[in-house]
């Protein structure tokens, strides 16, 4: 694949909102750091972004929009969150919120939870990129996993050159820290990641006491919670065969006992835009059918399979 790196002077936000509706990959500029964007609403393509970033699990990303409107459109802001909106949006916080039930994003942004986190990003370029799209972008850093979020269009050349389709060059990022996350229900407001809006100023906005990372009451990152998203049925993993009173997730091309398949044709990016949707109705198939376990196909250890197999395992994991 040809990167391509965009003007965003010239008409390159244009042409990069273009290649985002067509379901590809451009990282952008926030006053934060590059993000790799996709369409949120876009399994194949969010699962590309997985991909592109040889991230081995699926942590929930953020989801940018241009305005506040179209942030009501995904989530249900109570009266705290509208304040800390009017106060830090556009800008480096992110806001965890509960989910509408309409609200049309992949499972692959969300990791299958009921909340999701939105951002409405200050840097103009990201600014433009929003609007020309006119939709949701789900957006983690610009970075292969594991490494340093990347602060300028070079760094992103370098670490992904011939993974993605573009980056719109809008130079260095102010702040060059991560957003500031706080996740906000009806009766806590909580810090899940220090980052560009402090948490002193948030607390002038708000009057009410912010739990930190550290606070055993609250749960750490969702996407490391061991039977996090499991089905109600248990599952068995690598199933090579199957059993009876089990039914069978399969993946590739010789599996006629399946009652579904991730992709027949062994595509991981298939597999994995599939996967919290087919876990789900496997599930309704298993009780259903009164069958005590869903067994799944092997799927290999390698690009996305590594995610696929972190998320099966959770769901395979004892239930607590
Ligand atoms: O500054 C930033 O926030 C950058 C720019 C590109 O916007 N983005 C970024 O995304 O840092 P990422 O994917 O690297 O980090 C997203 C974080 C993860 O730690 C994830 O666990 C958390 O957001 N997150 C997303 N949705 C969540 C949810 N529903 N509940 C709790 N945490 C969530
Ligand atoms: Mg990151």
């Amino acid at each position: 694949m040809i990167t391509r790196i965009f003007d965003p002077r010239e008409n390159g936000i244009t042409a990069a909102a273009a290649v985002l509706s067509a379901g590809g990959l451009i990282a952008f500029p926030t006053e934060t750091v590059y993000g790799l964007g996709a369409d949120a609403r876009n399994g194949q393509a969010v699962a590309r972004v997985y991909q592109a970033k040889g991230r081995p699990n699926f942590n929930p990303l953020i989801v940018h929009v241009a305005n506040l409107e179209l942030a009501k459109q995904f989530a249900h802001f109570n009266d705290l969150a509208l304040d800390l909106a009017a106060a830090f949006w556009p800008g480096p916080l992110s806001l965890v919120l509960p989910l509408r039930p309409d609200h049309g994003l992949s499972e692959l942004v969300t990791a299958g939870l009921d909340s999701v986190a939105i951002r409405i990003p200050q840097h103009p370029t990201a600014q433009a990129l929003l609007k020309a799209f006119g939709g949701p972008l789900a957006a983690p850093s610009a970075n292969p996993s594991g490494r340093i979020s990347p602060t300028e269009a070079s760094h992103v050349m370098e670490d992904m050159d011939g993974l993605i389709d573009g980056v719109i060059d809008g130079g260095a990022c102010a702040v060059g820290l991560e957003s500031t996350i706080l996740k906000v229900t009806d009766t806590h407001v909580s810090l899940l990641r220090a980052g560009g809006v402090s948490v002193e100023d948030i607390a002038q906005v708000i009057d009410r006491d912010i739990a930190t990372p550290d606070d055993p009451a609250i749960p750490q990152s969702p996407g490391q919670l061991k039977s996090h998203y499991a089905p109600r049925t248990q599952v068995r993993l690598n199933a090579k065969t199957i059993e009876t009173n089990e039914v069978l997730l399969s993946f590739g091309p010789d599996c006629n006992a399946a009652a579904m398949n991730l992709s027949k044709s062994g595509d991981l990016i298939e597999a994995a835009s599939n996967l919290f949707a087919y876990l789900r109705k496997m599930d309704s198939i298993a009780l259903d059918a009164g069958a005590n376990a869903i067994a799944v196909s092997p799927v290999p250890m390698k690009g996305l399979g590594l995610a696929i197999n972190d998320r099966l395992t959770r769901a395979a994991a004892p239930r607590n």
